[in-house]
């Protein structure tokens, strides 16, 4: 979610807008068909529960993939520089779409969490247990960073920040995602060696939304061994 600094001009704001919101519908379409295609399809998922549980599956991914390109486009810049430095001025955009994002997953998410949507996450009394505690706790700290996060760019607060303070709040996004990685990693862990999760070869949204965030891990700490940034 890193606000760059490499902002371009007023007259151009527009533009940037439209071409994160096209890139994050672009993901979102692409997770909705996967989604679409491995429950309703392939687990016969009945079609009236695409609107809440199964688009809720569709938020949840795209904002891990809107977030983490945001987060790798410094990277990639420094690997990459005539490519990828004239695109860190898409890092605010998509750095907002995936928050939004991640909102409505959120609430998505309060709003049908019970046994009968999540019986993994219920004991036999109707209580929470212990994959459901550990798993919602990592997603709610993880969603209450990135709202710091994102509340920080806000131009205003951003310009009272001051550079250094702003940068190092942003920096919390990194800490944020990696919950992300614990939440999802916890609820669906034990699926993961499941050959059933594999039908058809469409793996587990839970395991691409994880191997994502290593992935953008990985490409972070390498890139940190680049010593000019941009
Ligand atoms: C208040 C905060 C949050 C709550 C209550 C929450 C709750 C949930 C629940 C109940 C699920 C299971 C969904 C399912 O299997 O259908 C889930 C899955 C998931 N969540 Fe969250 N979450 C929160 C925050 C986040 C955030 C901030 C992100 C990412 C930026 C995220 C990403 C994911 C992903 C990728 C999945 C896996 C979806 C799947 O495998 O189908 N969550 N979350």
């Amino acid at each position: 979610m890193d606000t760059a600094r490499n902002q371009p001009s007023l007259p151009a704001q527009a533009g940037v807008w439209k071409k994160g919101a096209y890139i994050s519908l672009f993901v979102f379409i692409l997770s909705f068909v996967y989604a679409f295609v491995r429950y309703n399809i392939v687990r016969n998922v009945p079609y009236d529960q695409i609107p809440f549980f199964i688009s809720n599956k569709v938020f949840a991914l795209s904002s891990v993939i809107i977030i983490g390109l945001s987060f790798v486009l410094g990277p990639l810049a420094k690997f990459w520089p005539q490519t990828f430095v004239p695109k860190l001025y898409l890092r605010k955009s998509l750095g907002v779409f995936g928050f939004g994002t991640a909102a409505v997953h959120a609430v998505i998410s309060s709003s049908i969490i019970s046994p009968a949507y999540y019986p993994d996450f219920f004991d036999a009394a109707g209580k929470i247990n212990l994959i459901g505690e550990t798993t919602l706790l990592f997603g709610i700290l993880a969603f209450s960073i990135f709202l710091i996060v994102a509340v920080s760019s806000i131009p205003a607060i951003e310009e009272k920040m001051g550079m250094e303070r702003w940068k190092s709040v942003q920096r919390f996004g990194y800490l944020a995602y990696f919950l992300v990685l614990l939440h999802v990693g916890v609820m669906d862990f034990k699926d993961w060696s499941d050959p059933e999760a594999y039908k058809y070869l469409l793996i587990p949204i839970s395991l691409i939304a994880s191997l994502f965030i290593i992935f953008v891990f990985l490409v972070r700490i390498f890139a940190g061994t680049f010593k000019k940034s941009p």
